[in-house]
């Protein structure tokens, strides 16, 4: 028997950021509703996990072994440095069509984004005035604590998750000083340290202690920090991060696995990508790109492990590059180019190229992040959310502890089946399917 809370009443998403990915996210959830699109790549929505074994085995929908919020539930809420309402948004973003947003202009237009916890040191090129007027970093917590209360009462919602879909932040390196405990980290805020506290931290803070799940969608660190996971086992909340698992590294995290599982060796991966929506602006800015980089970067080293197979995979050279390029927009190029080699070294190549749609590949993570969170509260999980991973290009884990991340994009199926299973009250296996 499932001990999971039911999912009653209505469920706030309030997400940070009302840019291509959200207002994208948005559309497709109120469109679905309509019965006018259909929410194609959501797992929450089509997946099946197989329940029991042998003869008693069953392929069951998430929602026909947990209780699961229905789109019907959620109520949208934002913060954004812009004040454009959801609707014009959507179409200054040009991801969807008119004929796609119109349907669902009404609500879209009663989502005005709040003004942001912003500062400019974090995202250089982003110029909006639709931000919050701060003492402090403790001050901009407490603000966005506010904004939460509010919305939940009068919204009347049940239950909020907070989502970080806004731009990424200039890289903040962990300090154990400041982001290894709780009391650091919340002295800091009062110190106002604006180096080491990113208005990130300020919102997930401010939603784990307004009692709501955060989900971390950008390579930010924030809450990929021993002092979030404290407030976290504090606040008993559920964290997921960091960066959505969208492209290339869905690829990769998919591919890797045939060269290492047919034992072929590894010269080098070659990642570029060409994309010019307001994400590839703010990732043109070297400290910004900084974070990206070190997030795509760390997902072969787990798959294809130097230390196990030293013959196939010592001394690869893995690069990841993003030009900005405006002719594109949101429709992102990626290529691949990865240099193989076989039976007595000789090399080969293979080519992927990648002509994805970046936020229409976002937005189904969105749902299924938002849903799975909600779900974990319910089922009294906190911390880090290690089942998601399957949906983020660096998943968190405890690099205190020497822990390494799965980025194997099947193991991580594994456990997100499991996870499943296990809060639907069956027993977790490794059968196959
Ligand atoms: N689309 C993808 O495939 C993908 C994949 C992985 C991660 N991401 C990440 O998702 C995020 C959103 O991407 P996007 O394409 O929607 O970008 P976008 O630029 O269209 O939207 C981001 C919005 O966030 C707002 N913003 C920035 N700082 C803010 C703050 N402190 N508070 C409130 N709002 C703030 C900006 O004004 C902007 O409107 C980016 O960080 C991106 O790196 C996207």
């Amino acid at each position: 028997m499932s001990k999971v809370k039911k999912a009653e009443g209505k469920l706030g998403v309030m997400v940070v950021g009302l840019g291509a990915v959200t207002t994208t996210f948005m559309t497709g959830v109120l469109m679905a509703r309509k019965g006018l699109a259909k929410p194609v790549g959501a797992m929450t929505q089509y997946d099946k996990v197989r329940v029991g074994k042998g003869a008693d085995k069953k392929y069951l929908k998430y929602d026909e072994i947990v209780s699961m919020a229905t789109l019907d539930d959620i109520v949208f809420g934002a913060w954004d440095v812009y004040p454009e309402n959801a609707y014009e948004s959507a179409i200054n973003c040009e991801v969807l069509k008119e004929k796609d947003i119109n349907p669902v202009k009404d609500e879209l237009e009663k989502i005005v984004p709040m003004k942001a916890a912003f500062d400019k040191n974090f995202a250089k090129r982003l110029e909006g005035d639709n931000v919050k007027e701060c003492k402090d970093r403790w001050d901009m917590t407490e603000q966005l604590r506010e904004d939460i209360r509010n919305f939940k009462k009068e919204n009347g919602c049940e239950r909020i998750v907070v989502l970080w879909a806004a731009s990424t932040e200039v890289y903040v390196p962990v300090n154990e000083k400041v982001h290894y405990t709780l009391a650091d980290l919340e002295a800091a805020m009062k110190a106002d340290d604006k180096e080491n506290i990113a208005p990130s931290m300020c919102y997930a803070y401010a939603a784990l202690a307004e009692g709501a799940p955060f989900i971390m969608g950008a390579p930010n660190t924030t809450v990929d920090i021993p002092a979030m996971w404290e407030m976290a086992e504090k606040t008993k909340m559920p964290i997921a991060g960091k960066d959505f698992k969208t492209g290339q590294t869905l690829v990769k995290s998919g591919f890797a696995p045939i060269i290492g599982t047919r034992c072929l060796g590894l010269a080098g991966w070659f990642s570029t990508n060409i994309l010019g929506n307001r994400d590839g602006l703010v990732l043109d800015e070297p400290a910004n790109f900084r974070t990206k980089e070190v997030s795509k970067l760390s997902t072969l080293e787990s798959i294809l492990v130097p230390e196990e197979q030293p013959d196939l995979y010592t001394n690869y050279y893995h690069k990841v590059r993003i030009n900005y390029y405006p002719p594109r927009n949101d429709n992102k190029e990626g290529w691949d180019n990865i240099d193989i080699f076989g039976w007595m070294g000789y090399p080969m190549q293979i080519k992927i190229d990648f002509l994805c749609r970046d936020s229409i590949l976002a937005a189904p993570l969105c749902l299924d992040l938002v849903l799975l969170s909600d779900l974990a509260a319910r089922a009294g999980r906190w911390g880090t959310q290690r089942f998601l991973s399957f949906f983020l290009k660096s998943p968190m884990h405890d690099y205190t502890k020497n822990e390494v991340p799965v980025n194997h994009l099947f193991q991580q199926y594994a456990m997100l089946k499991n996870a499943i299973r296990e809060m639907g009250g069956y027993e977790a296996d490794q059968e196959l399917d």
